[in-house]
């Protein structure tokens, strides 16, 4: 049940009895990794309380159409458009048919009309009002416009009669909704990604950094977000938006990063260290801002935590992928680093003044890479940052299957500097 993982599920509660079950179903789907936001009818509220499934969901229960304050806080709109998939559960008979005339003055019934995501409805009633005349052929006209009908079940009803309209288990439900989504590269897989820079201070207004833009460390935390992954995007200062579904931790200097990188790495099963991890820090950093006494200034460096390579000797059970930046001889320099570091890909990339002529490569929207890993290597020719972002990703999920971490190979560390 993977493809739930990171998806997000808006699930609608009509006036049924059956509503009770749909605080399983929300258990449930959290469970497999979706986030459920609930939407109440006026009548869904008559069988449970809003407070259950608040509680159960995580987030405020969604009721009104025309609230202000909710409007502003989430409105029917953005609600729609937040969500990967809305399900109905349950779906009174009220409810369908309303549906089926395209109704849009409550806020559950707006949102199926406003949202261009996949619609599924787990009816729920009497028998008799579910082979009724009028039921079946809303339930006909709904699905000949692509909505997905979950069930009914038959048996033993709340009333007493046996027959059709019984709604389905909460485990079928979920089923069903997982079998929406097309399983991606990275489903249930939680990726720790470094990018950006670091800044090292050298007083409280000065620092030293580097040029990395952090675009291609963004475009990678978008991919793999895109591939089905839980994604936490461990980031130095950039002047970037936040890709959606992102969990960012802003750091400023590679001691923060590495501290945060380990802490994270804990519950994860991949690291992609994009960061331009500045390789030096000041030995001391001024607590005052220096004054320009003298007519020279001696700054004494000191190297900053190799992240990657101590983030491998730690957690040698996480898939780690570093990145190169090379002015001349890419694949022999990666293929040391890949051994150096212990990891299990090198994506190099040239930089320097022949690549940056041809392209420029920091703060550029366009890159090419050469990926090597232990048995083979790959060129990824240039593209647009999010294009390569992809490839890259598939090829990382398509090594990753096939990796055991006891069966890694393990060159002899050797020293690089
Ligand atoms: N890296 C890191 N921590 C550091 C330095 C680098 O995690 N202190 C990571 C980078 O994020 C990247 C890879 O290691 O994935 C780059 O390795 P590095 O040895 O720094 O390569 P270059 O930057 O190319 O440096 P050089 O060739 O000067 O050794």
């Amino acid at each position: 049940m993977q493809r739930l993982f990171n998806k997000r599920i808006l699930l609608g509660v009509t006036g049924s009895v059956a509503a009770y079950k749909s605080a399983e179903l929300v258990r449930r789907l959290r469970d497999a990794g979706a986030e459920v936001r609930v939407v109440m009818t006026e009548g869904a509220t008559e069988f449970v309380t809003p407070l259950t499934f608040q509680a159960l969901s995580g987030h405020p229960v969604h009721r009104h159409l025309l609230d202000a304050e909710t409007e502003a806080a989430m409105g029917h709109i953005s609600l729609a458009r937040w969500a990967d998939t809305i399900l109905v559960a349950p779906a009174s008979a009220n409810f369908l048919a309303r549906l089926a005339q395209g109704r849009a003055d409550d806020l559950l019934s707006a949102i199926c009309l406003a949202g261009d995501v996949p619609l599924a409805v787990a009816p729920a009633m009497n028998q008799q009002m579910w082979v009724d005349a009028a039921t079946q052929a809303n339930a006909r006209a709904l699905q000949s416009r692509g909505v997905l009908m979950f069930g009914p079940a038959a048996g033993e009803q709340a009333c007493g009669e046996v027959g059709p309209g019984r709604m389905q288990e909460p485990e079928q439900l979920v089923q069903q909704l997982d079998e929406i989504f097309e399983s991606g590269s990275l489903s249930g897989r939680t990726v720790v990604i470094t990018a950006g820079p670091t800044r090292e201070a050298i007083d409280p207004v000065r620092f030293l950094s580097n040029h990395s833009s952090g675009k291609m460390g963004y475009a990678i935390a978008a991919a793999a977000v895109e591939a089905g992954a839980k994604v936490i995007l461990i980031s130095g200062p950039t002047a970037l938006p936040v890709p959606e579904r992102v969990e960012l931790v802003q750091v400023v200097s590679a001691q923060q990063m590495r501290d945060a990188v380990m802490a994270r790495l804990v519950s994860a099963e991949m690291l992609i260290a994009t960061a331009a991890v500045a390789d030096y820090r000041p030995v001391q950093s001024a607590t005052k801002k220096l004054k320009k006494d003298n007519e020279s200034l001696t700054l004494e460096l000191t190297r900053n935590p190799d992240i990657l390579a101590e983030a491998k000797r730690h957690h040698p059970q996480v898939f780690c992928v570093g990145f190169a930046a090379e002015t001349e001889a890419l694949v022999e320099h990666a293929r040391t680093k890949l051994v150096a570091k212990g990891v299990e890909m090198i994506a190099a990339n040239l930089v320097g003044p022949s690549a940056v002529e041809a392209r420029g490569v920091f703060g550029n929207d366009e890159n090419a890479l050469h990926v090597v890993w232990a048995e083979g290597e790959l060129s990824l020719p240039l593209a647009s940052k999010a294009r390569l972002a992809r490839d890259l990703v598939a090829l990382i999920a398509e090594r990753y299957t096939n990796w055991r971490p006891e069966r890694a190979p393990r060159g002899k560390v050797i020293k690089l500097r």
